[in-house]
């Protein structure tokens, strides 16, 4: 069983298709095995017959992902904690054999956390009881290609396997190669005349509050304005959505996720390059009943009947690197495709694909015997042009301290800074109230005041309304030397220490590629220098009174 996701994208319920792929692979090798693929959150019913259902369970796969602060996804929410923080685990652990496969980034610092608690736990139960793990834990990387890191994992399951569930009778079944465990979904199409295109965004009129991934709200962009200044060559969009009498709600660092339209010359390029007619009314759909193809589940949110150009337009993923490779009908590009998706080609794939920030649309252009079966172009997640957008909420870790007069210390980076700007007009709205604040300090990080210092007055206004004590930017490319937040921080060593010897908490947002590691060096060495100050100045101080002393 697994959940969905891939450190990526939000956790709402599903299926990834690497396990479902998996559950296939099994059966079909082992006559006897029955197996089935369970959302981590149907699996984690909030009653008793949960755990009676888990208790029948002999052998048991997870597949678990881990967000950036180290939190597990929404639908392995309740079983994480069930499993991490309950005491009484011996009934189902004593006859269960497991295997656990992670998906993580590398990036970031809390790699595959939710994983390696899961892996700890399990140990300590292990001791104390009879659990089994059948093979070691994997541990996906999102950075790199999880595609890889899971085949890798997989390929040690089959001899353990062979020896727990192989009948005589059993073939010896190959693998089923890498390529074969992507998703492709089978396309039906429609007579234009029998039926209408559909969208499948609510649009928030049924009172339906229950959104997610799968089932966003549209929702009206009520303002939208362009946040870098003219000189800048990025671009940089504020969104305002209309959510009233939709029933969403957040707090304060939540994050929304936005699904906006590719705009229409990409879609235009697209339609040329797949070689599809646009207006060719289909939809996609799995093999089985129960929403499942390899056992996989359609991706999020996938639509009803809608021609060609409505896909692409709103549900096809065009400007992000391909995930995957393959398709070609000319003999070259086939080599060259099926090398970028293979083991060796990992490399190259990582540089000239995912590296070089090469889209599906331009890959396809480089390759153009490529024609990527309709049901390979969506899911996508992204911001473009848009008056209205489909939108889903998900919620995070990243909160301010219940009490508002604990110490604040924001280090932000880019766009990086906008839980910032959300933190600091709760804070605003606190004082509005008569709330007592602590202090607070706000690190950004931008290139040149003159084209991407975003929100300036806001910042400052903040600081005059006495929300925000201490505003402090780097600007990177304004000077002969980059100057990074971290050089500040170090600048401001003394207070900073202040800060935290108070209790105060500390807040990175940004790049986790670069900037988030590169903040954790100054920070350790302003704790050690401040410390070794702090010491030394009473080093200093006994000596003086101890002298003063004696010397009477
Ligand atoms: P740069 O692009 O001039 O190197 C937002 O992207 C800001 O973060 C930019 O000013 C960028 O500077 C800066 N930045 C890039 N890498 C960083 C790092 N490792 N640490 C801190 N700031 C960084």
């Amino acid at each position: 069983m697994g959940s969905r996701d891939d450190g990526k994208h939000s956790g709402a319920s599903g299926v990834d298709h690497r396990f479902a792929a998996l559950a296939e692979e099994i059966k079909a090798r082992y006559e006897k095995a029955v197996v089935k693929v369970v959302d981590l959150d149907d699996y984690a019913a909030d009653d008793d017959e949960y755990e009676e259902r888990l208790k029948k369970e002999t052998m048991a796969f997870f597949m678990v992902a881990t967000y950036g602060d180290g939190e597990p996804t929404d639908n392995a929410a309740r079983f994480y904690k069930w499993f991490t923080e309950g005491n009484e685990r011996e009934s189902w652990l004593q006859q269960l054999t497991y295997g656990v496969f992670g998906l993580g980034n590398r990036q970031y610092e809390h790699f595959n956390k939710v994983t390696l608690i899961l892996k700890r736990r399990t140990h300590q139960l292990n001791k104390a009881f009879c659990a089994k793990r059948l093979i070691q834990v994997g541990l996906g990387d999102d950075d790199q290609c999880i595609e890889y890191d899971f085949t890798a994992w997989r390929e040690l399951l089959w001899p353990e396997l062979d020896q727990l569930l192989r009948d005589e009778d059993d073939e010896n079944t190959a693998s089923i190669p890498y390529t074969d465990v992507i998703p492709e979904y089978r396309v039906v199409i429609h007579d234009p005349g029998a039926m209408h295109s559909q969208d499948n965004y609510s649009n928030g009129a049924n009172g339906n509050a229950s959104y997610d991934i799968h089932h966003p709200c549209r929702v009206n962009v009520v303002v939208q304005r362009v946040l870098h200044k003219p000189e800048s060559d990025r671009s940089c969009i504020h969104l305002e959505f209309d959510i009233s009498e939709t029933g969403i709600t957040y707090e304060t660092g939540d994050h929304v996720g936005v699904y906006a339209d590719n705009c229409i010359d990409t879609v235009e390029e697209a339609v040329k390059l797949l070689g599809q007619p646009p207006d060719l009314l289909f939809s996609l759909h799995t093999d089985n009943e129960d929403g499942t193809s390899h056992g996989s589940s359609l991706p999020p949110p996938f639509p009803g009947p809608c021609t060609v150009r409505t896909a692409l337009k709103q549900y096809a993923d065009l400007l992000n690197p391909p995930r995957k490779a393959a398709h070609a009908t000319d003999p070259s590009e086939a080599e060259k495709l099926n090398f970028l998706s293979s083991a060796s080609g990992k490399d190259e794939y990582s540089q000239s694909v995912v590296g070089s920030q090469r889209s599906l649309l331009e890959v396809m252009a480089a390759f153009p015997s490529a024609k990527v079966p309709l049901g390979n172009v969506v899911p996508r997640e992204k911001s473009q042009d848009c008056s209205s957008a489909p939108i889903f909420i998900r919620q995070s870790n990243f909160k301010l301290p219940a009490d508002p007069s604990i110490p604040v210390i924001m280090v932000g980076t880019g766009t990086g800074l906008a839980p910032f700007r959300g933190f600091l007009q709760e804070r605003m709205a606190l004082k509005e109230e008569g709330g007592q604040l602590g202090p607070s300090v706000l690190f950004s990080g931008c290139r040149n005041r003159r084209m991407d210092f975003i929100y300036e007055d806001e910042l400052n206004n903040f600081v005059e309304q006495g929300a925000l004590s201490k505003l402090i930017v780097a600007f990177s490319r304004e000077g002969p030397q980059k100057e990074y937040v971290q050089h500040k921080m170090m600048d401001k060593a003394a207070y900073v220490w202040s800060l935290i010897s108070k209790g105060g908490y500390l807040y990175v947002c940004g790049d986790a590629k670069g900037m988030a590691r590169d903040v954790h060096r100054p920070l350790h060495t302003i704790v050690q220098e401040q410390v070794w100050i702090v010491a030394f100045s009473y080093f200093l101080l006994s000596m003086f009174f101890g002298n003063a002393c004696s010397d009477n």
